[in-house]
């Protein structure tokens, strides 16, 4: 689970001191994703809104791609938000504001597209969430997001977790807040449907996750994981130096040329702010 305490303090300031190695974990589909809030987005001049916007990489290349657009890119963390701020000086039409993207949703202009890369996984009750969310949403307002799909599709949070900790995560049934809250198909289009989003779809993308890179790719990628993720944490709680040894050891199959590149899945979803309130 991570929670929006997770992300104020501790987790925040791992990304944000991390944000250009897991910038680089999203390399590959990251694309997808612009070209889908791209295509989403109004043809005349327009306001927009990125829900959990990290380090900002999603708002900037928006902005980048569409000049008329008005971005307010919103985070819960004030470590991240920092990072975001200096990346986008420079970009008027992009606003940074630190705070919790629900809670605040009333105070946000009105938007015709909101959109977040992995960011909305982490809301304690979706349906609320979702819901309030439409209070920043023009009626017709378009929603993308991305988000993984499930773990066993993500071999970096599911094959690569065995083979060193010895144990395949067994997460409980149903919706738990983090990076896999989404993986449901299903579960998520039932989630913005009670939310009042009509649902336009949901695209499987299957990538390579760049864990690693440059001269020496399984260690710059065994070193990623000692910070950022499920592993990070059973590295820790485990404190044997064996599984960094079993870690470089799985990591190997994955390199090739100068990467280490893991399979992963996402969704990207499409979905419409309905008139009416739920
Ligand atoms: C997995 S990170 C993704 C960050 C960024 N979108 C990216 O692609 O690098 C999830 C982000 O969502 C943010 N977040 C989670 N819940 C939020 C909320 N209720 N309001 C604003 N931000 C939130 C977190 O602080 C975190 O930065």
């Amino acid at each position: 689970m991570t929670t929006a305490s997770d992300w104020t303090g501790r987790v925040g300031r791992t990304w944000a001191a991390e944000w250009q190695r897991t910038d680089r974990c999203f390399a590959n589909l990251s694309p997808r994703l612009d070209a889908a809030i791209r295509e989403s987005a109004p043809t005349g001049p327009f306001r927009a809104i990125d829900i959990g916007c990290g380090a900002g990489s999603t708002s900037l290349a928006l902005a980048a791609a569409r000049p008329d657009a008005t971005i307010t890119a919103i985070d819960l963390s004030p470590d991240l938000i920092a990072v975001a701020r200096t990346r986008a000086a420079g970009t008027a039409s992009l606003t940074i504001r630190e705070g919790d993207a629900v809670a605040t949703a009333q105070q946000l202009p009105s938007a015709d597209l909101l959109f977040s890369r992995h960011g909305v996984m982490f809301f304690a009750d979706p349906v609320a969430a979702f819901t309030g969310l439409r209070a920043a949403a023009r009626p017709g307002a378009r929603l993308v997001f991305s988000c993984f799909r499930d773990r066993s599709d993500n071999l970096w949070a599911s094959e690569l977790m065995e083979h060193v900790t010895g144990q395949r995560p067994t997460p409980p049934p149903g919706y738990v807040p983090g990076p896999f809250g989404f993986a449901d198909r299903a579960a998520t289009a039932a989630i913005l449907a009670s939310a009042g989003w009509a649902v336009d779809g949901a695209t499987r993308v299957d990538f390579d996750y760049i864990a690693g890179s440059g001269s020496d790719p399984v260690a710059d990628a065994a070193d990623f994981f000692h910070h950022i993720g499920p592993l990070a944490s059973a590295l820790k709680e485990a404190a044997d130096p064996a599984l960094d040894d079993r870690l470089k050891s799985a990591l190997v199959r994955y390199a090739r040329d100068t990467v280490v590149a893991i399979p992963a899945s996402a969704w990207i979803w499409r979905a419409t702010a309905t008139g009416e309130q739920p």
